[in-house]
C-alpha cells in the first residue's frame, strides 16, 4: 500500500453518473454512502435498458433467437466476472442476489452437509451481520461451535489470538477482506494460508474489497468469495459467489427448482452441472448482464487506479478531519484501510450528524452499519460513516469537513 499517484480523473468520471448531477434539499448532491451502495454509470444503466429493449427473454430455456441472444449475454457476463477476479473458469462463478445470499448458500449447502458437533467455524469481530448470522444459524443446527477472532483497539484482527483459534477442529474460516466500518484491509493471502495449514476451508466476504481493490482469487487461494453488484457500479439484486470447482461439484444444491436439474422423475431428481446446479429459477438476467457492463467500466479504469484514488482521498480526509474538535475516526490509519471512514463526535449522536449533513446535500450513513459486534467491541451503539468511490473529489471532502464543523457549532 505505497502508491500515491492518482491517475483517475473523478471530475470526468462524474459525467458518466447522471444521478450525481441532481440536487438534494436544494444543494448539490455529495454522495458519501458508497459502502452501502454505489451509484451507476450511464454505461450500466444503458446496458439494463438495452437488454429489455433488444434481447430480453429467459435464459438456457428457449430454442429461439432471443433466448439464445439473452443466454449468450448472460454467460458473457459470467465470463467477464470470472476474468475480473481471475477465477480459473466461469464455472466457478455463480450468480446470486448479493453477498448475503452467497454466504448463505455456502452456509446451507456446504455447512449442513459437512459440519458436525465438535467442529468449529471461525469468524471475526469485524464481520458484517451477513457473515455472522448464517453461521450462528448453521452452527445451532449442526451442533458446531462458532468462534470469533477478536479485533484490536486500533481495528486490526488480533493475529496472536488467531494462532490459538485456528486448530484442527476449525472446518471453515470466514472473514471479510475489508471492513465496512473501520475500513481495515485484511491480509487475505496470509489468513488463507494459515487456515489451510490446519485443514480449514476459507470463505472471504468480498463485498467491500472487490469494488475497491484488485482481487485475484488464485493468488488469494480462497475457497469461496462472495460479493455484490450494487456496491461496484452494478444493479442491485445481483451478486456473485465464487467457489473452487471441486468444492462446488461436491456440494449439494442450496435451492431446488427449474434449471438446477438434469432430470426430474417422480422417484427423485439429478442435478445440473455447476454453476447451474446453484441457480434455481429464472435468474436476474438483465441485472447480471448489466453487472458485466459494470465490470467492463471498472476494468477500463483499472482497479489499481481505483484503489490509489481512494487511498489518496482517505489520506486527504484524515488531514481535513483532524482539526474538528471531539471527532474520533475508528480503526487504523489511512495507509491500511480502504475508502471508508467511520467516526464519532463528542458533540452529537451519529443520527444527528447524518441529519445535519443531509440538509447540506451530503449523504452519509449512521447507525451500526450491520456490524453490531464490532460496535459493541468499541462500546458504541452507532457511528457515522463517510465512504468514497471513483467519483468523489477532494472538494467534496472539504464540504464534508465544513459540514462537520457546523455540527459542532449546532451541538457544541
Ligand atoms: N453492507 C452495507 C453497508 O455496510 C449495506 O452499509
Amino acid at each position: 500500500m505505497t502508491t500515491t499517484t492518482r491517475t483517475l480523473d473523478p471530475v470526468r468520471i462524474r459525467d458518466d453518473f447522471p444521478i450525481l448531477h441532481r440536487q438534494v434539499h436544494g444543494k448539490r448532491l455529495i454522495y458519501l454512502d458508497n459502502t452501502a451502495s454505489t451509484q451507476k454509470p450511464r454505461q450500466v444503466i444503458n446496458a439494463l435498458v438495452q437488454v429489455y429493449e433488444e434481447v430480453y427473454a429467459n435464459v438456457h430455456r428457449g430454442i429461439h433467437y432471443l433466448s439464445e441472444a439473452a443466454t449468450e449475454r448472460y454467460e458473457g457476463a459470467r465470463r467477464k466476472v470470472a476474468q475480473f477476479i481471475n477465477a480459473r473458469s466461469p464455472r466457478e462463478v455463480i450468480f446470486v442476489r448479493n453477498t448475503t445470499e452467497g454466504i448463505n448458500l455456502v452456509a446451507y449447502a456446504w455447512g449442513m452437509a459437512n459440519l458436525r458437533p465438535g467442529d468449529e467455524v471461525l469468524i471475526t469481530e469485524m464481520e458484517h451481520h451477513s457473515n455472522i448470522v448464517p453461521w450462528q444459524i448453521i452452527c445451532e443446527r449442526t451442533g458446531a461451535t462458532l468462534r470469533w477472532v477478536p479485533v484490536t483497539p486500533d481495528g486490526y484482527l488480533d493475529l496472536d489470538a488467531l494462532e490459538r483459534l485456528l486448530t484442527e477442529r476449525t472446518r471453515l474460516f470466514a472473514f471479510t477482506a475489508m471492513s465496512n466500518v473501520v475500513g481495515t484491509i485484511n491480509p487475505v493471502q496470509e489468513l488463507v494460508a494459515r487456515a489451510h495449514a490446519v485443514g480449514a476451508l476459507v470463505l472471504v466476504d468480498g463485498a467491500q474489497a472487490v469494488p475497491h481493490l484488485p482481487v485475484d482469487v488464485q493468488a488469494w487461494d480462497c475457497d469461496f468469495l462472495a460479493f455484490s453488484g450494487h456496491k461496484m457500479c452494478g444493479p442491485s439484486g445481483i451478486g456473485i459467489l465464487y467457489g473452487k470447482r471441486q468444492l462446488l461439484e461436491e456440494m449439494p444444491p442450496f435451492m431446488g427448482g427449474g434449471e438446477m436439474i438434469r432430470e426430474v422423475k417422480m422417484t427423485g431428481s439429478r442435478w445440473n452441472e455447476v454453476p447451474h446446479k446453484f441457480e434455481a429459477g429464472t435468474p436476474a438476467i438483465a441485472e447480471a448482464i448489466a453487472l458485466g457492463a459494470a465490470v467492463d467500466y471498472l476494468s477500463q479504469l483499472g482497479m489499481e487506479q481505483v484503489a490509489a484514488h481512494e487511498r489518496q482521498l482517505v489520506r486527504y480526509a484524515y488531514e481535513r478531519l483532524q482539526d474538528i474538535g471531539g471527532l474520533k475516526i475508528l480503526g487504523p490509519g489511512p495507509d491500511d484501510r480502504g475508502g471508508v471512514l467511520a467516526f464519532v463526535m463528542e458533540s452529537a449522536h451519529p443520527h444527528d450528524i447524518a441529519a445535519i449533513l443531509d440538509a447540506e446535500g451530503i449523504a452519509i450513513r449512521a447507525g451500526h452499519h450491520c456490524a453490531q459486534p464490532l460496535h459493541d467491541r468499541y462500546g458504541l451503539v452507532a457511528s457515522a460513516r463517510a465512504s468514497f468511490y471513483i467519483y468523489n473529489t477532494e472538494d467534496e471532502v472539504d464540504a464534508l469537513a465544513l459540514a462537520l464543523h457546523r455540527v459542532n457549532q449546532v451541538f457544541g
